[in-house]
């Protein structure tokens, strides 16, 4: 059973092949109208969407399938106490395929190895979303007409901001990309994104202050918001709320053909004069995602079909330490979920948590 829960679950050319399946889709809507037809999505959000959510219901009912599911957990038996894996063993029983978004990092991971049908992580915490990742690919291929050789700012809130690490996770198998990483102290990247950037030989990457100091450089400027939500300390957030703000007299240095994506929402970080800009893409951007979810969809239910669903709960292979070490992260599922205890064992013979890739102590 293939699942999506990191944009590394997708080799290069499974990703590409999802990209493509979308362009076929943009170019041919009428020949998909009725693939998924008799398929229902289960869209189990426990974190507030628009976008995800919104797209990925819009893309099951343009494949003539149907979408059940809950936006607010609240609303279900979650607020009873049952858990995650409890919840996706019920689902599994109505859905073909599920999306779920979480805020405790690792959540779809745990799903995945209880429901028994495809699991999309939909976002989880300040970790991944794979999702937005396949978004992000699809625009810059249909804006720039390639994913390699190319200079990318990320701006912000690198510390918490979920769609940069995948985004990055997922350039860096391309051959030429540079990377600059523009955020204050307080939100550099996560030590193992920076680990992980050092060690891959092909990915450049500097940590700089300000925009800038590297504005003309830039093919692709990746706006990001400060995530009010995932502050534990309301001071920090009100000290770097306003650390980047992207307006036309700072676009002035720019690149003719550079793009300027942010997953959204936005708040202040990207004034409104921009959005007339013809580089601001990032309403493409929206667009764009609902027709690679249609092309994921299709895709994780075609190699569903291939493998029948695995009816019991997963057996770790040697890969994995289980149950000898705790996560440090309180943001991590194992934190609150009882789960297994559950560490990938690195090349280097460090351990890290499988659900938020937090090295352990
Ligand atoms: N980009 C994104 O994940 O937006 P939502 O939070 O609205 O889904």
């Amino acid at each position: 059973m293939r699942h999506l829960i990191d944009p590394t679950d997708l080799t290069v050319r499974e990703t590409e092949q999802i990209v493509a399946l979308a362009e076929d889709i943009i170019a041919n809507r009428a020949k998909y109208s009725e693939v998924c037809k008799g398929k229902k999505l289960a869209t189990l959000f426990y974190e507030p969407s628009t976008r995800t959510r919104l797209s990925f219901t819009s893309a099951m009912l343009e494949l003539g399938g149907q979408v059940i599911g809950f936006s607010d957990a609240n609303s279900s038996s979650v607020s009873k106490g049952e858990t995650v894996a409890d919840t996706v063993r019920v689902i599994r029983c109505f859905a073909d395929i599920i999306a779920m978004r979480h805020f405790k990092e690792g959540a779809p991971l745990v799903a995945s190895q209880y429901a028994g049908v495809p699991v999309i992580n939909a976002g989880d915490g300040s970790h991944s979303h794979p999702t937005q990742t396949l978004t992000d690919l699809l625009t810059i291929k249909r804006e720039k007409g390639r994913f390699d050789h190319m200079t990318i700012g990320f701006c912000g809130d690198l510390k918490f901001g979920r769609t940069v690490h995948s985004l990055i996770k997922a350039l860096s198998r391309y051959e030429g990309i540079k990377v600059f990483l523009i955020s204050p102290e307080e939100l550099r990247l996560p030590d193992y994104m920076l680990a992980e950037m050092s060690e891959n030989s092909k990915l450049e990457f500097r940590e700089v202050r300000t925009m800038e100091e590297v504005m003309p450089e830039l093919d692709v400027l990746y706006m990001t918001r400060v995530q009010k939500e995932r502050f534990l300390d309301e001071e920090e957030f009100d000290r770097v709320k306003n650390s980047f703000v992207l307006n036309p007299e700072k676009l002035l240095t720019a690149k003719k053909d550079m793009i300027i994506l942010h997953p959204l929402p936005r708040v202040n970080e990207i004034t409104r004069a921009v959005d007339n800009d013809p580089r601001a893409a990032y309403f493409r951007q929206v667009e764009n995602g609902k027709f690679v979810r249609m092309a994921l969809i299709l895709t994780l239910l075609r190699w569903a079909d291939e493998n029948r669903p695995f009816p019991h709960t997963p057996v770790f292979n040697e890969e994995y330490v289980v149950n000898e070490l705790v996560c440090p992260n309180r943001r991590c599922i194992s934190a609150t979920e009882d789960v297994d205890q559950l560490f990938r064992r690195m090349p280097d013979g460090t351990c890290r948590c499988a659900y938020c890739e937090t090295k352990a102590r």
